[in-house]
């Protein structure tokens, strides 16, 4: 057991040996007078009974009140601290944690994103739990945190590294064939070594509508890659049609700058056919006209894809892919992305086996549908990546062409 001084594991621990404590005590003395009572009291001794006993107020008062005490005491003990437990002490830094099958991925306020827990330590760290597929738990053994994670709900857990090193994180919970792969760390750095980590504040390199999608939430109800939400996909809209509910008509359209422009300054005069009217309008306080021009350039594809700092290594890092593929040819639950580019694989498609050579489009393909066609001696248990941008999507294929 690794030094358990910080916070968060002395109230666990605290409870523990007081309980358990109690109950060695009571376990012991219990046992002892009873070994005492057979001996003494056996019946080659005493074949008769001496005396009838038939209350003894005094005991029996001591015997319910002394337990109903000591019970209460673990009660009151325990709740004190399963509160410290859930109160968020103050200036606590607050990191967003995401659990998908099958890994973990940090987001910091800045909205610097991470496959490991970096913190400082001496320092309170809220960690907002999230899943975007199944129950998942977040759970580090040295702090004794350990808290599910729920699709659809907010889950928070705290703890506070008191000394620098690295802290197993586990899921525990089971969430499938990838479940004993979701392991990653909490890495407690040293003020002065946070303070370097947490330096280099590179620009995103996402282009301005993006982040302006971003940061008003549009991505919460419409999504950027072509999938069905309460809202319009805002995928690929450049030309096409729309049919929209205008006065209690139906008009046909086709989509261009004036119309995306209307749809976000005054949402609820046309409504997209099949959606309803539950946007909020966007107005010049809210978004600015560079914003909105910007937004408009980005989904119909004007604006140039700002994206030189893209990293696919970190992006297979960040997302988790290496915890299944390898990049060394080693053999693992997933192909090895080792020579990837120039590898002829036998898939199973519609029941059938064929062996194709692997380009661009069965890699898009594979990342974004990967039991459509699965490789032949591996099991379907890839979730889509479907979380990824277009952008990223498409740095990794490069990069992984290049293997
Ligand atoms: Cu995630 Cu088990």
């Amino acid at each position: 057991m690794n030094p358990a001084n910080n916070p968060t594991a002395q109230a666990v621990d605290n409870v523990l040996i007081y309980i358990f404590g109690f109950s060695a005590i009571l376990l012991l003395g219990i046992t002892v007078v009873t070994i005492y009572f057979v001996i003494k009291y056996r019946r080659s001794k005493h074949p008769e009974p001496t005396s009838q006993v038939h209350s003894n107020f005094l005991l029996e008062t001591l015997w319910t009140l002394l337990p109903t005490l000591i019970v209460l005491t673990m009660f009151w003990y325990g709740w004190v601290n399963y509160v410290g437990l859930r109160e968020i002490p103050p200036n606590a830094l607050e990191i967003k944690a995401t659990a998908r099958m099958w890994s973990w991925q940090f987001e910091y306020p800045d909205g610097r994103r991470e496959s490991k827990l970096y913190v400082p330590v001496n320092k309170p760290i809220k960690v907002d739990l999230y899943s975007v597929d199944v129950l998942h738990n977040f759970f580090i053994p040295a702090f004794r945190i350990k808290r599910d994670t729920v699709p659809g709900m907010e889950n928070y857990v705290w703890f506070q590294a008191t000394e620098p090193g690295s802290y197993d994180i586990f899921c525990a919970e089971y969430c499938g064939v990838g479940h004993a792969d979701m392991i990653t760390t909490v890495e407690a750095l040293t003020e002065e070594d946070y303070a370097e980590w947490s330096k280099p504040l590179e620009p995103t390199g996402d282009p301005r509508g993006l982040v302006v999608l971003n940061e008003q939430g549009c991505i919460g109800c419409h999504s950027i890659d072509g999938s069905d939400g309460i809202a319009p996909s805002l995928f690929e809209l450049a030309g096409q049609p729309r049919t929209l509910d205008k006065d209690g008509q139906t008009i046909e359209i086709t989509i261009d700058e004036e119309y995306l422009i209307r749809a976000i300054r005054e949402p609820e005069v046309e409504i997209v056919k099949g959606y309803d009217s539950m946007m909020p309008a966007y107005d010049e306080t809210t978004i600015s006209n560079e914003d909105v021009q910007a937004v408009v350039d980005y989904l119909l594809g004007k604006a140039i894809a700002a994206t030189p700092g893209l990293d696919a290594n970190q992006l297979l890092e960040e997302n988790g892919c290496l915890g299944c593929h390898s990049s060394d040819g080693s053999e693992s639950i997933a192909p090895t992305f080792k020579g990837i580019g120039n590898r002829e694989v036998t898939i199973e498609r519609d029941g059938e086996e064929i062996t194709i050579k692997v380009d661009a489009d069965y890699l898009r393909r594979a990342l974004l549908n990967p039991n459509d066609e699965l490789v032949k001696g591996f099991a379907p248990m890839m979730p889509a990546a479907d979380y990824l941008s277009e952008e990223e999507v498409d740095a990794i294929i490069d990069h992984l062409l290049q293997q």
